[in-house]
């Protein structure tokens, strides 16, 4: 099978990244176990998790730079393997860790580099230098570059060959808010052209609002595949009473981990029919209740109850 896969009749997504049961070993410590990744086409894909949860490891395997120890990944709908590697690797533009430039170059010396390495046009060059806005900054060395230019130019380095994906790990990492921003809205206008971006971070709130659809590792296993209203609808709120009595109410709700809050009381994590089920009990008990309310949780709020909140 060659080219892209298209959506089937029925409409699904098609997937310009899959992995199957994917998974690294390293001596007997799995890190990354069983994963089956879905990375929709034409997506800013959110891979999420905690430092040490494997993220690095699996952005690695697709691009061929670790070998997987069991299990599979496919690009535009292609096994990766060694027969089809070069070919695979030409359509992804990748920055892994620190941004592969050469300080004491320019930036302009840096692009030339890869442009001879690559053999690309000056025009490809100069469209991938636009995009990441750096057509004034050329001729200072990188050295002089802050964080964020770094970084900006690592991913014009990944971008000339005018890939139609590029995975980026943790391109955020370091950079001030106002770099993050920047950084949000160069990755939007990517995806705005069809390219595929894999970005990773280990905080939820550098690119939730980018993502349009987010997986979440933890531990080297999958804990969430899906957008970000499918995480947010897996929210289970806390349930605040409102009760003239709420010693009573916190007793008779003691099964349900409830404690005193403020003048009420708190109930955590309900869902609708155990929020009815207490309901009903305090009203049997003849406990006045004055109002129930949920309190929803935050997506931060599900994201840490997923990760644990470890290294985070
Ligand atoms: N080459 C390696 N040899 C042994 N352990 C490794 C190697 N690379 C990564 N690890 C371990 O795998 C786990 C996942 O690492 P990594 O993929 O870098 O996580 P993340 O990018 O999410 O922070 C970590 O515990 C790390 O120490
Ligand atoms: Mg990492």
């Amino acid at each position: 099978m060659t080219g892209r896969p298209r959506a089937d009749d029925r409409g699904a997504v098609s997937h310009i990244i899959t992995t199957h049961c994917l998974s690294k070993t390293y001596g007997d410590r799995t890190v990354v176990s069983d994963l089956d990744l879905r990375v929709p086409e034409g997506c800013v894909y959110g891979f999420l998790g905690p430092n040490g949860s494997g993220k690095s490891t699996t952005m690695k395997m697709l691009l061929s730079l670790v070998r997987p120890s069991t299990g599979e990944v496919r690009v535009m709908g292609r096994r990766m393997q060694r027969s089809t590697r070069r070919d695979l690797l030409r359509d992804i533009g990748s920055l892994i860790e620190a941004p592969p430039a050469y300080t004491h170059l320019t930036g302009g010396e840096n692009m030339r580099l890869v442009q001879r390495l690559l053999g690309l046009s000056d025009g490809q060059v100069l469209r991938a230098v636009r995009t990441v806005r750096l057509q004034d900054h050329l001729d200072r060395r990188v050295a002089t570059y802050s964080l964020g230019m770094r970084q900006r130019l690592g991913i014009a380095l990944a971008l000339a060959r005018e890939p139609r994906i590029l995975i980026l790990d943790e391109p955020t990492n370091g950079l001030d808010p106002a770099g993050i921003e920047e950084m949000r809205g160069l990755l939007t206008h990517l995806a705005g052209r069809g390219i595929t971006v894999v970005v990773s971070s280990h905080l939820l709130g550098e690119i939730d609002r980018t993502a349009t659809v987010l997986g979440i590792l933890g531990q080297g296993r999958m804990l969430f595949q899906g957008t970000r209203e499918e995480l947010l609808a897996r929210s289970v709120p806390d349930v605040l009473v409102d009760t003239p009595d709420p010693d009573r109410t916190a007793a008779l709700a003691g099964g349900w981990g409830a404690v005193r809050d403020g003048p009420g009381v708190r109930v955590p994590g309900l869902d609708h029919d155990t929020t009815a089920e207490l309901v009903a009990r305090l009203v049997h008990e003849g406990v006045a209740v004055y109002g129930v309310r949920r309190e929803e949780q935050s997506l931060e709020d599900v994201f840490m109850d997923l990760t644990g909140g470890g290294g985070l």
